[in-house]
């Protein structure tokens, strides 16, 4: 097995999966930034056992966002195998992730995502099953904590089975995407388990990272949403950890960096990338002060000119 994790230099720092937005241009632009390793969103594994064809299209990428992971969900571990295999076969990635940390009522209320951490036996099954169809390096996406049970508690549960890496984000189940780190629970992962551990959730400046990364021990860090307001975030948390401080991007580089991307996105998508670009254009210039009123432009751009007109505008 090629294990790709052993080779990255610590800290790792990882653009987290993101559905509706870890696309291919936007992993090719947190690559360019610094990112070390990239997750797809996440693909349905029964899908990939009855019409693996149409999401192919879908986990599709470029070399340069290599090593990239692909992430598959689902409740039922006999479609794993199959969906790990093809994954293998046609994708081609450097590794397969698991998502047992997902709250979506669609993928909770089926036994997916953070659903399997209330159900270790079926967790280890699909652990199990994807391993028997793939050679590569296999890794979960946890929570700190689903109900009663802990990351602490269900990794112990996992923890003879030859899993890859281990990315925790560090809220509850029932606290969703908001709230206070338990930074305790990962520092308790870590010294649990000798595989790289990455923590997440929370990490929106050079300065959050350092503090993840003092108090959870942990090898290496999972960005989400600072990366879409940020893609550049990797790069300056790498300064800063090497020499304390790091370059602000001014704003004339963030209109460079959203127009690389916009680019980026038209090459992979045609006018269907100038589309899908409009909500990363509010991503990247939230909180500007005039913004208010570009805004309204931003999400009505249909082509390249349109983006750099109305980028103009904003002062
Ligand atoms: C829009 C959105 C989509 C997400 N999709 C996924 C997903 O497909 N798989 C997954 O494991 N986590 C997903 N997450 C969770 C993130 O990977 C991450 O754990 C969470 O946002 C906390 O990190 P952050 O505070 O850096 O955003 C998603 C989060 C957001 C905001």
């Amino acid at each position: 097995m090629k294990n790709f994790w052993k080779k990255l230099n610590k800290p790792i720092l990882a653009l987290a999966p993101m559905a509706g937005y870890t696309t291919s241009p936007f992993r090719q632009i947190c690559k360019y930034h610094g990112a070390d390793v990239v997750y797809s969103e996440l693909a349905s594994a029964t899908a990939l056992n009855f019409e693996g064809k149409k999401t192919l299209k879908f986990l599709e990428f470029d070399k340069s966002e290599s090593p990239f992971i692909v992430q598959l969900f689902g409740n039922d571990p006999k479609y794993f195998c199959n969906a790990a295999k093809f994954v293998s076969e046609k994708v081609k990635p450097a590794g397969i992730d698991i998502n047992m940390g997902c709250p979506a009522k669609k993928v909770f209320s089926n036994g997916s995502g953070a659903a399997l951490m209330n159900d270790a036996e079926k967790a280890r099954e699909i652990v199990k099953e994807t391993l028997k169809g793939t050679s590569l390096p296999v890794s979960i996406k946890i929570r700190a904590k689903v109900g009663s049970v802990t990351a602490y508690k269900f990794i112990k549960k996992l923890n003879d089975l030859p899993i890859a890496a281990i990315m925790i984000h560090g809220r509850s189940l029932k606290q969703g995407f908001a709230g206070e780190i338990n930074y305790e629970q990962i520092r308790k992962v870590k010294s649990l388990v000798d595989v790289p551990v990455l923590a997440n959730g929370g990490i929106n400046s050079p300065e959050d990272a350092k503090k993840m990364l003092s108090r959870t021990g942990a090898d290496g860090i999972g960005i989400a949403r600072g990366a879409l307001t940020k893609p550049w975030l990797f790069s300056q948390t790498k300064q800063f950890l090497e020499k304390g401080e790091y370059q602000e991007f001014s704003l004339e580089e963030i209109k460079k960096a959203a127009i690389k991307h916009a680019n980026m996105s038209y090459q992979s998508k045609g006018k269907h990338g100038i589309v899908e670009m409009r909500k990363y254009l509010l991503w990247y210039f939230r909180g500007f002060e005039n913004a208010k009123e570009v805004r309204k432009e931003l999400v009505q751009v249909e082509s390249l000119r349109d983006i750099e007109r109305v980028l103009k505008n904003i002062i």
